[in-house]
Protein backbone atom coordinates (compact mmCIF):
# COMPACT_ATOMS: atom_id res chain seq x y z
CA UNK A 1 0.00 0.00 0.00
CA UNK A 2 0.76 3.82 -0.57
CA UNK A 3 0.94 4.45 3.03
CA UNK A 4 3.83 3.97 4.96
CA UNK A 5 2.90 6.37 8.14
CA UNK A 6 -0.32 7.26 10.61
CA UNK A 7 0.00 10.34 12.40
CA UNK A 8 -2.39 10.93 15.20
CA UNK A 9 -3.76 13.74 16.79
CA UNK A 10 -4.49 13.44 20.72
CA UNK A 11 -7.07 15.17 21.43
CA UNK A 12 -10.44 14.54 20.21
CA UNK A 13 -9.13 11.71 18.29
CA UNK A 14 -7.32 9.04 20.83
CA UNK A 15 -8.89 10.33 23.60
CA UNK A 16 -12.04 12.81 24.72
CA UNK A 17 -9.65 15.50 26.33
CA UNK A 18 -11.30 18.35 24.42
CA UNK A 19 -13.86 18.47 27.29
CA UNK A 20 -11.58 18.41 30.17
CA UNK A 21 -10.19 21.44 27.93
CA UNK A 22 -13.67 23.30 27.78
CA UNK A 23 -14.27 22.49 31.52
CA UNK A 24 -10.97 24.29 32.19
CA UNK A 25 -11.55 27.44 30.18
CA UNK A 26 -14.71 27.52 31.45
CA UNK A 27 -13.94 28.00 35.39
CA UNK A 28 -11.55 30.95 34.01
CA UNK A 29 -13.56 32.43 32.14
CA UNK A 30 -16.65 32.39 35.09
CA UNK A 31 -13.84 33.33 37.33
CA UNK A 32 -13.59 36.38 34.56
CA UNK A 33 -17.12 37.34 33.72
CA UNK A 34 -16.50 36.05 30.28
CA UNK A 35 -19.04 34.57 28.26
CA UNK A 36 -18.07 31.23 27.06
CA UNK A 37 -19.65 28.55 24.96
CA UNK A 38 -19.19 24.98 23.82
CA UNK A 39 -19.70 26.65 20.16
CA UNK A 40 -16.31 29.43 21.12
CA UNK A 41 -14.68 26.08 22.35
CA UNK A 42 -14.35 24.51 18.98
CA UNK A 43 -11.71 27.78 17.75
CA UNK A 44 -9.75 26.19 20.42
CA UNK A 45 -9.38 22.89 19.29
CA UNK A 46 -5.95 21.83 17.55
CA UNK A 47 -4.66 25.39 19.11
CA UNK A 48 -1.47 26.13 21.21
CA UNK A 49 -2.52 26.72 25.41
CA UNK A 50 -1.13 30.53 25.08
CA UNK A 51 -2.75 31.02 21.28
CA UNK A 52 -6.14 29.83 23.20
CA UNK A 53 -6.07 31.73 25.67
CA UNK A 54 -5.69 35.01 23.57
CA UNK A 55 -8.84 33.82 21.42
CA UNK A 56 -10.89 33.75 24.78
CA UNK A 57 -9.60 37.11 26.30
CA UNK A 58 -10.50 38.12 22.60
CA UNK A 59 -14.26 36.71 23.21
CA UNK A 60 -13.99 38.40 26.38
CA UNK A 61 -13.21 41.82 25.19
CA UNK A 62 -10.04 42.44 27.66
CA UNK A 63 -6.51 43.16 27.32
CA UNK A 64 -3.60 41.69 29.39
CA UNK A 65 0.29 42.10 29.65
CA UNK A 66 2.55 38.77 29.62
CA UNK A 67 3.06 37.60 32.98
CA UNK A 68 -1.09 38.35 33.84
CA UNK A 69 -1.31 36.17 30.73
CA UNK A 70 1.03 33.40 31.66
CA UNK A 71 -0.50 33.38 35.12
CA UNK A 72 -4.05 32.64 33.78
CA UNK A 73 -2.57 29.67 31.55
CA UNK A 74 -0.68 28.14 34.31
CA UNK A 75 -3.77 28.54 36.38
CA UNK A 76 -6.09 26.42 33.71
CA UNK A 77 -3.24 24.23 32.66
CA UNK A 78 -3.45 22.93 36.88
CA UNK A 79 -6.54 22.96 37.02
CA UNK A 80 -6.57 20.80 33.27
CA UNK A 81 -3.82 18.68 35.19
CA UNK A 82 -5.92 17.52 37.53
CA UNK A 83 -8.26 16.63 35.71
CA UNK A 84 -6.04 14.25 33.31
CA UNK A 85 -4.21 12.69 35.95
CA UNK A 86 -6.99 10.61 36.96
CA UNK A 87 -7.77 8.71 33.37
CA UNK A 88 -7.49 5.87 32.88
CA UNK A 89 -7.28 3.02 30.05
CA UNK A 90 -11.20 3.01 29.40
CA UNK A 91 -10.96 6.75 28.03
CA UNK A 92 -9.06 5.39 24.69
CA UNK A 93 -12.00 6.30 22.51
CA UNK A 94 -13.80 3.03 20.64
CA UNK A 95 -12.10 1.67 18.26
CA UNK A 96 -8.42 3.04 18.31
CA UNK A 97 -6.01 0.27 19.74
CA UNK A 98 -8.11 -2.10 17.13
CA UNK A 99 -7.00 -0.24 14.39
CA UNK A 100 -3.53 0.85 15.49
CA UNK A 101 -2.77 -2.95 15.56
CA UNK A 102 -4.21 -3.39 12.34
CA UNK A 103 -1.92 -0.85 10.52
CA UNK A 104 1.01 -2.64 12.77
CA UNK A 105 0.11 -6.12 11.36
CA UNK A 106 0.41 -4.57 7.92
CA UNK A 107 3.91 -2.39 8.50
CA UNK A 108 2.55 0.90 8.73
CA UNK A 109 4.34 3.24 11.45
CA UNK A 110 2.40 5.07 14.22
CA UNK A 111 3.57 8.05 15.46
CA UNK A 112 1.55 11.48 17.23
CA UNK A 113 1.22 14.34 15.86
CA UNK A 114 -0.28 16.78 19.25
CA UNK A 115 -0.14 20.39 19.98
CA UNK A 116 -0.50 19.80 24.07
CA UNK A 117 2.83 20.22 26.20
CA UNK A 118 0.49 17.30 28.48
CA UNK A 119 1.54 14.74 25.81
CA UNK A 120 3.35 12.50 27.48
CA UNK A 121 1.24 12.67 30.91
CA UNK A 122 -2.18 11.67 29.03
CA UNK A 123 0.04 8.63 27.17
CA UNK A 124 1.28 7.66 30.53
CA UNK A 125 -1.93 7.62 31.87
CA UNK A 126 -4.05 5.71 29.61
CA UNK A 127 -0.85 3.49 29.34
CA UNK A 128 0.06 4.32 25.49
CA UNK A 129 3.48 5.65 25.63
CA UNK A 130 4.78 2.33 23.96
CA UNK A 131 2.45 2.17 21.16
CA UNK A 132 4.13 5.04 19.04
CA UNK A 133 7.10 4.78 16.79
CA UNK A 134 7.53 8.32 17.28
CA UNK A 135 5.89 11.29 19.15
CA UNK A 136 5.79 15.26 18.21
CA UNK A 137 4.26 17.36 20.59
CA UNK A 138 4.21 20.73 22.15
CA UNK A 139 7.03 20.07 24.08
CA UNK A 140 8.93 19.64 20.75
CA UNK A 141 7.66 22.19 18.30
CA UNK A 142 6.51 25.75 18.87
CA UNK A 143 4.95 26.61 15.66
CA UNK A 144 1.29 26.03 15.95
CA UNK A 145 -1.30 24.50 13.56
CA UNK A 146 -2.05 25.08 11.13
CA UNK A 147 1.47 25.57 10.73
CA UNK A 148 2.55 22.28 9.59
CA UNK A 149 6.08 21.50 11.94
CA UNK A 150 4.29 18.27 14.06
CA UNK A 151 3.77 16.51 11.09
CA UNK A 152 6.72 17.40 9.77
CA UNK A 153 8.40 16.71 12.54
CA UNK A 154 6.47 13.28 13.24
CA UNK A 155 7.02 12.64 9.66
CA UNK A 156 10.89 13.14 10.28
CA UNK A 157 11.24 11.35 13.55
CA UNK A 158 9.93 8.32 11.67
CA UNK A 159 12.23 8.51 8.67
CA UNK A 160 9.35 8.30 6.64
CA UNK A 161 8.39 10.90 3.35
CA UNK A 162 5.44 13.41 3.80
CA UNK A 163 3.68 12.22 0.87
CA UNK A 164 3.92 8.57 2.32
CA UNK A 165 1.70 9.94 5.56
CA UNK A 166 -1.80 10.10 6.46
CA UNK A 167 -2.61 12.39 9.19
CA UNK A 168 -5.60 11.64 11.67
CA UNK A 169 -7.19 15.25 13.03
CA UNK A 170 -10.48 16.42 15.22
CA UNK A 171 -9.95 20.02 14.20
CA UNK A 172 -10.39 22.45 12.21
CA UNK A 173 -6.54 24.09 12.27
CA UNK A 174 -5.21 20.61 12.12
CA UNK A 175 -6.51 19.37 8.87
CA UNK A 176 -5.04 22.25 7.47
CA UNK A 177 -1.96 21.70 9.10
CA UNK A 178 -1.86 18.27 7.24
CA UNK A 179 -2.96 19.84 4.05
CA UNK A 180 0.25 22.28 4.65
CA UNK A 181 2.40 19.35 5.27
CA UNK A 182 1.57 17.24 1.58
CA UNK A 183 0.15 14.75 3.79
CA UNK A 184 -3.28 12.85 3.49
CA UNK A 185 -5.82 13.42 5.78
CA UNK A 186 -8.73 11.96 7.49
CA UNK A 187 -11.33 14.16 9.29
CA UNK A 188 -12.47 12.79 12.88
CA UNK A 189 -15.63 14.07 13.94
CA UNK A 190 -18.29 16.32 11.39
CA UNK A 191 -18.03 16.43 7.97
CA UNK A 192 -19.36 20.05 7.72
CA UNK A 193 -17.08 21.76 10.07
CA UNK A 194 -14.08 19.50 8.50
CA UNK A 195 -14.72 19.14 4.69
CA UNK A 196 -11.24 20.05 3.46
CA UNK A 197 -10.12 16.42 4.81
CA UNK A 198 -9.47 13.90 2.21
CA UNK A 199 -12.29 11.85 4.18
CA UNK A 200 -14.27 11.81 7.40
CA UNK A 201 -15.26 9.73 9.54
CA UNK A 202 -16.96 9.58 13.12
CA UNK A 203 -14.59 8.35 15.32
CA UNK A 204 -11.50 6.09 14.55
CA UNK A 205 -14.18 2.82 14.81
CA UNK A 206 -15.33 3.66 11.60
CA UNK A 207 -11.76 3.26 10.21
CA UNK A 208 -10.29 0.32 8.75
CA UNK A 209 -7.56 -1.24 6.54
CA UNK A 210 -9.82 -1.37 3.95
CA UNK A 211 -11.51 2.23 4.03
CA UNK A 212 -7.12 3.59 3.90
CA UNK A 213 -6.57 1.70 0.87
CA UNK A 214 -9.90 2.66 -1.09
CA UNK A 215 -9.40 6.45 -0.23
CA UNK A 216 -5.52 5.86 -1.79
CA UNK A 217 -7.14 4.64 -4.88
CA UNK A 218 -9.55 7.38 -4.61
CA UNK A 219 -6.82 9.78 -4.65
CA UNK A 220 -4.82 7.91 -7.54
CA UNK A 221 -1.66 6.90 -5.51
CA UNK A 222 -2.14 2.69 -6.54
CA UNK A 223 -0.34 4.42 -10.05
CA UNK A 224 2.89 5.42 -7.96
CA UNK A 225 3.83 2.38 -5.96
C1 LIG B 1 -4.49 20.52 21.57
C2 LIG B 1 -5.91 20.81 21.99
O1 LIG B 1 -4.33 19.16 21.30
O2 LIG B 1 -3.58 20.90 22.60
C3 LIG B 1 -6.06 22.26 22.38
O3 LIG B 1 -6.79 20.50 20.93
C4 LIG B 1 -5.04 22.62 23.46
O4 LIG B 1 -7.37 22.50 22.83
C5 LIG B 1 -3.63 22.28 22.96
O5 LIG B 1 -5.11 24.01 23.79
C6 LIG B 1 -2.55 22.57 24.00
O6 LIG B 1 -2.73 21.70 25.08
P1 LIG B 1 -1.95 21.78 26.46
O7 LIG B 1 -2.25 20.45 27.09
O8 LIG B 1 -0.49 21.94 26.15
O9 LIG B 1 -2.50 22.94 27.21
MG1 LIG C 1 -7.46 17.40 18.46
Amino acid sequence: MWTKACIFDLDGVIVDTAKYHFQAWKRLTDEFGITFTEKDNERLKGVSRMASLDIILEIGGKKLDMSEKTGLADMKNKWYVDRINRMTPAEILPGTLEFINELRRNDVKIALGSASRNTPMILERVGIKNVFDAVADGNTVHKAKPDPEVFLKAAELLGIETARCVVFEDALAGVEAALNAGMICIGIGDKKILKDAHMVVRGLYEMDLNKLIILEKKLGYEHLI
